[in-house]
């Protein structure tokens, strides 16, 4: 009797604990009613500024249907018939690119985790990467991975130049291969420039010995090769940036300095100057730093993009020490409002010791760096100087040569892929004539037309005309063809200050 009488008990409790546990409402509505109450606030702003009446209806149609929408399961099916309901909490996720739109791509492709999943925790189980897919120690299963259709994304094609996460591994930015050799011929270690040990593909913050048992090893590895390191390493915050002006201790103020450079997305995902997400996914709260502004991919990447780590300071390869640029508060401001003049945008873009003619500062870095410049060309190379291929006479000639064009005759052109990066190029079609680099790459956006050679901006669309040393008063030498040369006489920096 008195068994039964406590197994009839333990049963009870049961049931109660399954209503209890079946009855309360799950984390995936608390994201999506905030979604709504977010969506109304951001329409009730805009019916504020509207005067037509027509418009006025439909935010107010708008708004009463996010006030009387229930929040559900969110199924997004794809075309192989898997079934993907990540959206069920994060509703508000930006679609991430044109080229990879939610509906046929899902998310889980880029992701990983457990798209079936409405559970938190096992959703994100096995994410590739966690946060960031785009990192160099991810990137393989993500970016390089096999899409929904079965077609090879960003590896293994047969064509190299798709393959862009083999082509990054081995660039200068990842190997850090120019900064290890220099470092490693100031000390001594080799004469040339080889960096001995170090493979193809190898990011240098594992190559296990830089500086082989030297006193400075440690300092090195950590305090140059971890900062703006593309993969695993920090992008370092001067003090005056917003967060660690707001950091109430050392500790906070640290962890709170960990922004990250992700491999891909340090490039192609735009960050603010806080690192914060901005956008209208809910479950992403607005001070969780060391996300991109919005979950969006771009390939018009802005020169504050490339800052993050360019002409943030002075690095001295000696004493190991890295000197932030005296006027980084204003740099950090115009991050954030944007080069409101010219003068902003010439004393932001290089630091204040830096000579350059107009163009390097009137154009974004990508408008010169190509392709192979920025991403790699499949060679290990050692020195900054042997990886950049771009040269000034490229785009100007010299007094006795025009710059390189190359007519465009198969519509398999790699030129077709690159100039849809910006909707506001001018459409490329067969038969026109593009410039071409002395290596033989290609610069869809730069092109010869009757006598006038016209660079169209891959950031802004901007067009500008290119004014050519050949025929010009320019008083070059033939045979020196270096920037540094040329600064000589073309230096714009005097309007620095
Ligand atoms: C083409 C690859 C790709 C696809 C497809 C994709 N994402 Fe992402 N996602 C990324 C990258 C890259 C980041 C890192 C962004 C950053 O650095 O902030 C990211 C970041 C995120 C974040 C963190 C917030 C942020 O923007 O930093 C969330 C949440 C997220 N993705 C959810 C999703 C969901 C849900 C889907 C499907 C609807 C999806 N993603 C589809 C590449 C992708
Ligand atoms: C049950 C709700 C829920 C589901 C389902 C869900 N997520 Fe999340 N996700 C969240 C929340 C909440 C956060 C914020 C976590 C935090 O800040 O610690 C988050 C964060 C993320 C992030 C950013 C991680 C970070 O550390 O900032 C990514 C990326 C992401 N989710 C992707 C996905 C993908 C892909 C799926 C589907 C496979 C998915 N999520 C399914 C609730 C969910
Ligand atoms: C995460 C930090 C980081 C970001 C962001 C970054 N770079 Fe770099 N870049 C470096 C470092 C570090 C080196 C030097 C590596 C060496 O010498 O070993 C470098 C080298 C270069 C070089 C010379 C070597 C080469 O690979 O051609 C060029 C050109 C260059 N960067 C252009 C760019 C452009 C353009 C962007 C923006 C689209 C950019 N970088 C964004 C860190 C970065
Ligand atoms: C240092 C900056 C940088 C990094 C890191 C970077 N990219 Fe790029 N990427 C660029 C630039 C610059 C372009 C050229 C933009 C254009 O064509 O207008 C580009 C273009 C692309 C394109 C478009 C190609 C086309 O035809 O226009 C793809 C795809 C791409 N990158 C993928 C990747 C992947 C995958 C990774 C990581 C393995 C990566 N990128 C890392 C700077 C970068
Ligand atoms: C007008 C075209 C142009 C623009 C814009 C430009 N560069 Fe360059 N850059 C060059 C050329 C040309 C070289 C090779 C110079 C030479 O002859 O030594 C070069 C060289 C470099 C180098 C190799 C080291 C050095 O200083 O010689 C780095 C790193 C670099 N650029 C980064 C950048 C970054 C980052 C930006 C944007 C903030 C940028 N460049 C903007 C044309 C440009
Ligand atoms: C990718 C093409 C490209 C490259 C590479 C390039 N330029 Fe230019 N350059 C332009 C364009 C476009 C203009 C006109 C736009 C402007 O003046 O703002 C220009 C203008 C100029 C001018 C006339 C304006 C002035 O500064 O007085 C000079 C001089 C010049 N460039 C020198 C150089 C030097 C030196 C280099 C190498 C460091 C270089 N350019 C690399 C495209 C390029
Ligand atoms: C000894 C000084 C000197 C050197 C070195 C020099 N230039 Fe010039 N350059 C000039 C002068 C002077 C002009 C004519 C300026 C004018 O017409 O206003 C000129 C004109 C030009 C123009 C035409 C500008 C226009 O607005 O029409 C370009 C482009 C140019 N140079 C590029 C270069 C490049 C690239 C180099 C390096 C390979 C270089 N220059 C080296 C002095 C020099």
């Amino acid at each position: 009797m008195k068994k039964t009488f406590l197994l009839a008990s333990l049963f009870l409790i049961l049931i109660v604990i399954l209503v209890l546990k079946q009855g309360a409402t799950p984390s995936w509505t608390h994201y999506q009613k905030e979604y709504f109450i977010e969506q109304i606030s951001k329409l009730q702003v805009q019916l504020r500024t509207v005067n037509d009446e027509k418009k006025k209806e439909q935010l107010q149609l708008e708004i009463t249907n996010y006030q009387n929408r229930q929040p559900e399961i969110i199924d997004l099916i794809l075309p192989n018939g898997k079934v993907e309901r990540c959206k069920t909490c994060h509703i508000g996720i930006e679609e991430i690119s044109n080229s990879h739109p939610s509906n046929t791509l899902g998310c889980a492709v880029c992701h990983g985790g457990n798209p079936l999943s409405l559970d938190e925790t096992t959703a994100h189980t096995q994410m590739y990467g966690g946060s960031h897919p785009g990192s160099l120690d991810a990137a393989s299963l993500s970016c390089g991975g096999i899409g929904a259709n079965g077609e090879a994304c960003h590896a293994g094609n047969q064509e190299r130049a798709n393959n862009e996460v083999d082509l990054v591994k081995t660039s200068l930015m990842s190997t850090k291969a120019g900064e290890l050799s220099v470092v490693r011929r100031m000390f001594g270690l080799d004469k040339t420039k080889d960096v001995p040990g170090l493979t193809k593909g190898e990011v240098a913050f594992y190559y296990p010995n830089p500086l082989q048992g030297r006193p400075n090893e440690k300092r090195f590895k950590q305090d140059c090769l971890s900062q703006c390191h593309q993969s695993g390493g920090n992008i370092p915050l001067p003090t005056n940036y917003p967060q660690s002006a707001t950091a109430q201790s050392q500790e906070q103020s640290s962890a709170k300095g960990q922004i990250q450079g992700n491999g891909c997305e340090t490039c192609h995902i735009l960050t603010n100057s806080t690192h914060t997400y901005i956008g209208d996914d809910t479950t992403i709260k607005a001070d969780n730093l060391n996300h991109g502004m919005i979950h969006r991919l771009t390939t018009q990447i802005p020169y504050t993009q490339c800052n993050q780590c360019h002409n943030q300071g002075n690095h001295d390869a000696l004493k190991m020490s890295f000197t932030i640029r005296p006027d980084m508060a204003k740099v950090v401001r115009d991050w954030q409002t944007g080069d409101a003049t010219w003068t902003d945008r010439l004393s932001d873009y290089y630091l204040p010791s830096e000579i350059f003619a107009k163009c390097e500062v009137s154009l974004d870095c990508i408008d010169c760096h190509t392709r192979q410049d920025v991403m790699g060309d499949d060679q290990l190379h050692t020195s900054q100087n042997d990886t950049v291929h771009l040269q000034c006479l490229d785009c100007h000639g010299t007094k006795e040569k025009l710059p390189l064009t190359k007519k465009i005759e198969n519509p398999q052109d790699l030129a077709f892929e690159e100039q849809i990066t910006n909707p506001q190029f001018p459409a490329l079609h067969i038969g026109d004539q593009i410039l071409m680099t002395a290596q033989g790459e290609e610069l869809p956006f730069l092109r010869h037309n009757e006598g006038n050679w016209i660079q169209s901006s891959r950031v802004t669309g901007k067009s500008f005309k290119i004014p050519l040393a050949y025929g010009s008063k320019c008083q070059q030498n033939a045979n020196e063809q270096g920037a540094d040369s040329c600064h000589k006489c073309h230096d714009r920096s005097a309007l620095h200050y």
